[in-house]
């Protein structure tokens, strides 16, 4: 992606991307802070920071961290950007004040808002062309909402794309309010022009807070030309601010995740009743039944079916794989033409093998099972490693719990384990073994012999007409 990113392209103009995200979150009442908060399966600020890292490296971008500054750094970590501390936070006017320093080197800052997550990387780019192509000091994007409550509204000068002012909700006049166009909380500014005014912000409004969006009525008065540029599709800024609007964005992030997904070939029957996390992936004539979540760092195959009610978190699903209702599978891998459920429970670290069953009731954890063995009913395979065209009898258990430790049961190819066996853990079942029905194994069983664990039967013939003559006799009254 390099080529399309702006650093490259125009040595001469350097951007930088601010992220603002060092704000509470007062209207969420809660513990984490806003930009933490997830949508479509990811936090509102790494949404922000994929899409921008579109346009310039990561190390071009910055992100003003100040409440719980330490838990957005930890979550963020990893994407290689800079951190920038806010403290205390004083709007996010003081946001650009304290990042002073380190856009000394830039000539160009886009702004975006870490609590807004739908901005698209053509939406940033488009901001950024516009303002390189009429270079003023600031230039804003803007979206015409049909309730634009809650925003700030774009003053303009007549019809023209300069704009006067940014007024806040909260000091907006009755005839402001009735105002469509909104500021989306994204900008473009000339990083010497910002540098040179931003002092001239003040905090004399409701919040005692040092807005950006004044500086369009600094700019103003100081000559500078501001523009405004309205944002093609107005959903790519809403806020996530209150937990109503957090809902909302997830609400459409995965309905878009969905329409992409169905794009590419898959057939997903009930979009809105599907939760579909943003990074997963899905081959074609793959089909999602009503219900399915599909979540975090997941990839599903091609022409596989993912039945209702299952749930599939971190886990690779190859080709041609069933997974029967009501199944969940978490941080594990299935291989091709493999069958689930329904109510199959694959724990981390299950590997189920090319074609194998894994059926009703049956919980797997850390365990690989080989290509085409099967375990289709009322099963317990924990910490064991079980190889190929094994068939596991009904009610199966592996005792891998000694109480305090773990232990391995290995079986090896085309063993036969008879229903309802115990198999006691560390234990080994050499190849083409064969396990009697019901029996409690407890020590290693040798290559194709048969293991009998179980008391042997005994037979009473004519007890049961035995016991109704003597109870007969028991219970005649005395004398009778
Ligand atoms: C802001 C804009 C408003 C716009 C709206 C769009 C201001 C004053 N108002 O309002 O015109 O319509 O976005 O969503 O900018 N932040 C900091 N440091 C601070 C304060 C905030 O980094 O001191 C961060 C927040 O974490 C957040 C972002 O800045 O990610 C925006 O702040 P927020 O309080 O959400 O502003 P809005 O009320 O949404
Ligand atoms: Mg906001």
């Amino acid at each position: 992606m390099a080529k399309a990113k702006h650093r490259a392209g125009a040595a001469s103009n350097r951007v930088a991307i601010v992220i603002m995200a060092a704000g509470k979150g007062t209207r969420l009442k809660s513990k984490l802070p806003k930009v933490l908060h997830e949508v479509g399966g990811k936090s509102l600020l790494a949404h922000v920071v994929v899409s921008a890292a579109q346009i310039v490296p990561a190390s071009d971008i910055f992100a003003i961290v100040g409440h719980e500054a330490y838990l957005v750094r930890k979550a963020l970590d990893k994407t290689g950007i800079n951190f920038v501390h806010q403290q205390p936070q004083q709007g996010t006017g003081h946001a650009l004040m304290v990042a002073r320093n380190a856009l000394k080197p830039y000539d160009t800052v886009v702004v975006l808002s870490g609590d807004a997550p739908m901005i698209q990387p053509a939406t940033i780019r488009r901001l950024l062309d516009f303002h390189l192509a009429h270079a003023p000091a600031m230039t804003i994007l803007s979206a015409n909402l049909h309730d634009p409550t809650g925003y700030g509204r774009v003053l303009r000068r007549g019809k023209s794309a300069q704009v006067q002012a940014i007024v806040e909700e909260k000091s907006a006049s009755p005839a402001q309010k009735l105002i469509n166009e909104i500021n989306s909380g994204f900008y473009a500014f000339s990083v010497p022009q910002l540098q040179q005014h931003i002092d001239r912000l003040q905090n004399n409004n409701p919040h005692g807070e040092f807005y950006l969006t004044d500086m369009a009525g600094v700019f103003q008065k100081a000559k500078l030309p501001v523009l405004a540029t309205e944002a093609e599709n107005p959903h790519e800024i809403l806020g996530g601010n209150t937990r109503a609007e957090l809902v909302q964005i997830d609400r459409e992030m995965r309905l878009a995740k969905c329409l992409a997904l169905m794009a590419e070939g898959v057939t997903i029957f009930s979009p809105q009743s599907c939760v579909i996390d943003s990074d997963v992936v899905v081959g074609s004539d793959t089909v999602i039944e009503p219900f399915v979540q599909l979540l975090g760092d997941t990839k599903i195959g091609s022409n596989c079916r993912v039945r209702s009610y299952s749930i599939v978190e971190n886990s690779r699903i190859a080709d041609r794989v069933t997974i029967r209702p009501g199944s969940l599978i978490e941080d594990s891998i299935v291989q091709a033409n493999a069958i689930l459920g329904p109510y199959t429970h694959l724990r981390p670290g299950s590997d189920i093998g090319e074609g194998a069953h894994i059926g009703n009731f049956v919980e797997v954890k850390k365990t690989r099972i080989g290509k085409g063995s099967k375990a289709n009913h009322l099963t317990y395979l924990g910490d064991a490693e079980i190889g190929e065209g094994v068939n596991i009898g009904a009610g199966t258990i592996t005792c891998n719990y000694d109480g305090s430790a773990k232990h391995e049961t290995i079986i090896e190819d085309g063993v036969f384990i008879g229903s309802d066996s115990t198999l006691v853990a560390p234990i080994r079942i050499g190849p083409n073994a064969y396990v009697g029905a019901a029996s409690c194994i407890t020590d290693d069983v040798p290559q194709g012999a048969l293991a009998l664990g179980r008391a042997r039967q005994t037979l009473k013939k004519g007890w049961v007409a035995a016991r109704k003559k003597s109870r007969n006799a028991a219970s005649k009254p005395a004398g009778a």
